[in-house]
């Protein structure tokens, strides 16, 4: 079976934009293919945080994964730093990395003009270097991401195909290795609605976690008041009836593909519900089908959040999993680059 890898980092709490771009997705891919979710802890460090609460967050991140419906007798989920491959196979990557390739990241420009020089971290610029371990190691076919991570995932292809150039084929052989390719270069997923969630307050920035303002977001466990409330202030337009893909109306398209997923109905069956329809009445109607879809995944977080004992378990199945498809791969490599085995 092809195999596919993603995760989410620990840091503030996971709103509609992770859920519609990515974790709402796994959970069809589950069943097809072989799935790894990771919860990936060593990205969350990559800024200044809480120490105090990143263990937190991490057990949240993963109940919210099972919440949501991931089946953990179809898929493994782990947390990054309980499988040490990940940065191991990262310190082998980054000699293979261009420091050029990372300063080009959009992600890293922005976050490093945010923080500002004196807080950005090394870590920050070398992020996407530790994203590609966590996809090579376990020879990933495909990975399910937002827009926002196409460019981390370019890059890891990139890698994987500058590392097989380097050491991999017939000079592998030679070590001793069997032929072929060290890494298989992944592919990205990107669903064709719902890979850019963008903000309640500005429909032309992204949703994030990492906005000032809470009301810019849908946070998954946000209470029933609290959804209404945010969409009650959200921003929208004055123009008559509602309509999807008109430039000039970002908010509009952002809230009626919000309601197409959260609902299940097509893109046509919400054109015609809503083309009449003015805000308030609109506004009534996404509250409503955003707390019915989110009151059972708050339900089931619960359930699990309190069980810590089931939990653990899970993710130790998860880690001890993922160790032995990542060691096979860390092997190789170690292998290939000519290192004097163990
Ligand atoms: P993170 O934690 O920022 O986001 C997790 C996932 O949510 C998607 N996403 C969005 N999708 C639609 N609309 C939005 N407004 C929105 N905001 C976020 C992201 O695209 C992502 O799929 N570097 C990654 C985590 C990571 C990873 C990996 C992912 C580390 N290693 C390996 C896949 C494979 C990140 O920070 O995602």
């Amino acid at each position: 079976r092809k195999r596919i890898v993603s995760g989410v980092q620990p840091t503030g709490s996971i709103h509609l934009g992770n859920y519609l771009g990515a974790i709402k997705n796994w959970i069809e891919l589950q069943n097809t293919y072989e799935t790894l979710f990771f919860i990936v802890d060593l990205h969350a460090i990559t800024l200044p945080y809480e120490t105090q609460q990143l263990s937190k967050a991490t057990r949240d991140t993963a109940a919210i994964y099972l919440a949501c419906g991931i089946d953990t007798s179809k898929a493994s989920v782990f947390v990054q730093s309980h499988v040490r491959a990940h940065v191991e196979l990262m310190w082998l990557l980054s000699s293979a990395t261009p420091i050029g390739w990372l300063n080009k990241m959009i992600q890293f420009k922005e976050k490093s003009r945010k923080a500002g020089d004196e807080n950005v971290g090394v870590a920050l610029l070398t992020y996407p270097v530790l994203m590609a371990s966590d996809i090579l190691l376990y020879q990933s076919d495909f990975v399910p991401v937002g827009e926002d991570q196409k460019q981390h995932l370019e890059l890891t292809r990139e890698i994987a195909e500058r590392v097989n150039y380097l050491y991999g084929g017939r000079k592998w052989k030679k070590l001793g290795g069997r032929g072929g390719a060290i890494f298989k270069v992944p592919e990205p997923l990107i669903p064709p609605a719902g890979a850019r969630v963008m903000s309640l307050t500005d429909g032309l920035s992204k949703m994030s976690k990492s906005a000032p303002s809470d009301q810019s977001r849908i946070n998954l466990l946000d209470p029933k008041d609290v959804i209404a409330n945010k969409i009650k202030r959200c921003k929208t337009d004055s123009f008559a009836g509602l309509e999807f893909d008109n430039p000039e109306r970002p908010e509009c398209n952002n809230l009626l593909s919000v309601y197409q997923l959260i609902s299940g109905k097509t893109k046509q069956e919400v054109t015609e519900e809503c083309r009449d329809m003015n805000w308030g009445a609109f506004k009534t109607l996404l509250t409503d089908a955003l707390i019915e879809h989110l009151h059972p995944i708050q339900v089931r977080y619960e359930e699990i959040i309190s069980d810590s004992a089931y939990l653990d378990g899970v993710l130790a199945k998860g880690a001890a999993k993922a160790t032995d498809i990542a060691d096979v791969t860390l092997n190789n490599i170690y292998q290939a680059m000519g290192f004097l085995q163990r």
